[in-house]
């Protein structure tokens, strides 16, 4: 074999280990249907994060909480009481009344050929804040890490968990 396609392989090959280690990007905010501002909620009022994401501790996914928990506070009994007047919280009772839930728009995703469970992640003592940044401050949700898997792998080898393929790739 030539010298010159030994040099292109190594090119090539380096690469490709560039994009695996700078794969994923931050994410900005993105619309959603409704603006909703997790600083006035978990923030000014210390709504826990599980009290709307509880499925976070015992899943793969945090999950989004359903129209039902924000109704609970916003809407009681169907009648509207906790800042009924904002415009935001009349797109809210738009969507109650016409027996809908509020398509929000992922933020945080993963490719497909990775898993990510919340539960273990959640058990093991991780604070939301070690991935998820200071969401109690934000008036928008953004993404703040690259979830990429050198993030990933830097901190399995930091905290002694697994690091072979499989654990993370189907
Ligand atoms: C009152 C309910 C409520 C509370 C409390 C709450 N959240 Fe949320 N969270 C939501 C809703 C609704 C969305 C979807 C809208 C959005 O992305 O802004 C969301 C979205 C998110 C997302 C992005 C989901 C995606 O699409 O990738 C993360 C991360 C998140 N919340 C983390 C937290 C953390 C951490 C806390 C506590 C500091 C918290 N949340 C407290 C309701 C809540
Ligand atoms: C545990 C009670 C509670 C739950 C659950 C809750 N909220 Fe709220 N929300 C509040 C309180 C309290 C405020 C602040 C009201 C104020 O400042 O007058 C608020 C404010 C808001 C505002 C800002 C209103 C404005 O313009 O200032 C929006 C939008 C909103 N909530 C949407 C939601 C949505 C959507 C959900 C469900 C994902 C939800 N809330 C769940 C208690 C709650
Ligand atoms: C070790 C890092 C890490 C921790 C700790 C963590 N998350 Fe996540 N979170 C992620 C990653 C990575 C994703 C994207 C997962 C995917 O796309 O499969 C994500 C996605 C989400 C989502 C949107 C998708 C979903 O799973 O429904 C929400 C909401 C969320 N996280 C909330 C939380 C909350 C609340 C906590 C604390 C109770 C928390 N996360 C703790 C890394 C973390
Ligand atoms: C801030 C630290 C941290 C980050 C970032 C992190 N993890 Fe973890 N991960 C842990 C810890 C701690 C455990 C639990 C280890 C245990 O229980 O033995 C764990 C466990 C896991 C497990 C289960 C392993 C098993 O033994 O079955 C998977 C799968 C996993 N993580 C995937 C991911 C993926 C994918 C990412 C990136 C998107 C990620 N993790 C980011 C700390 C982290
Ligand atoms: C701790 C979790 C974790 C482990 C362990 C892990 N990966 Fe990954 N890997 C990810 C995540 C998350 C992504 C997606 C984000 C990205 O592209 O960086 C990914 C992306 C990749 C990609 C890029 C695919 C693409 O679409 O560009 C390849 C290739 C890959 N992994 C191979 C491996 C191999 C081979 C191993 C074992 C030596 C391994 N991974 C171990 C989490 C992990």
């Amino acid at each position: 074999m030539g010298r010159g396609i030994l040099i292109a392989l190594g090119v090539v090959v380096i690469v490709m280990l560039g994009i695996v280690i700078a794969g994923g990007t931050t994410r900005g905010p993105v619309e959603q249907p409704i603006p909703f501002p997790h600083d006035v909620h978990a923030g000014t009022h210390q709504i826990p994060c599980l009290y709307c994401h509880s499925s976070a501790e015992r899943s793969i996914s945090a999950g989004i909480p359903s129209m039902e928990v924000c109704a609970g506070c916003h809407l009681p009994g169907g009648v509207p009481l906790v800042a009924a007047d904002s415009p935001a919280v009349r797109v809210l009772t738009a969507y109650w009344n016409a027996g809908e839930q509020i398509p929000w728009v992922r933020v945080h995703k993963l490719p497909d050929h990775a898993r990510f469970p919340h539960m273990l992640h959640v058990v093991a003592g991780l604070e939301c804040q070690e991935c998820h940044g200071p969401v109690e401050t934000m008036a928008v949700m953004e993404q703040v890490e690259s979830l990429n898997m050198g993030w990933c792998i830097q901190c399995h080898r930091e905290s002694d968990a697994r690091t072979d393929c499989f654990v993370c790739h189907y």
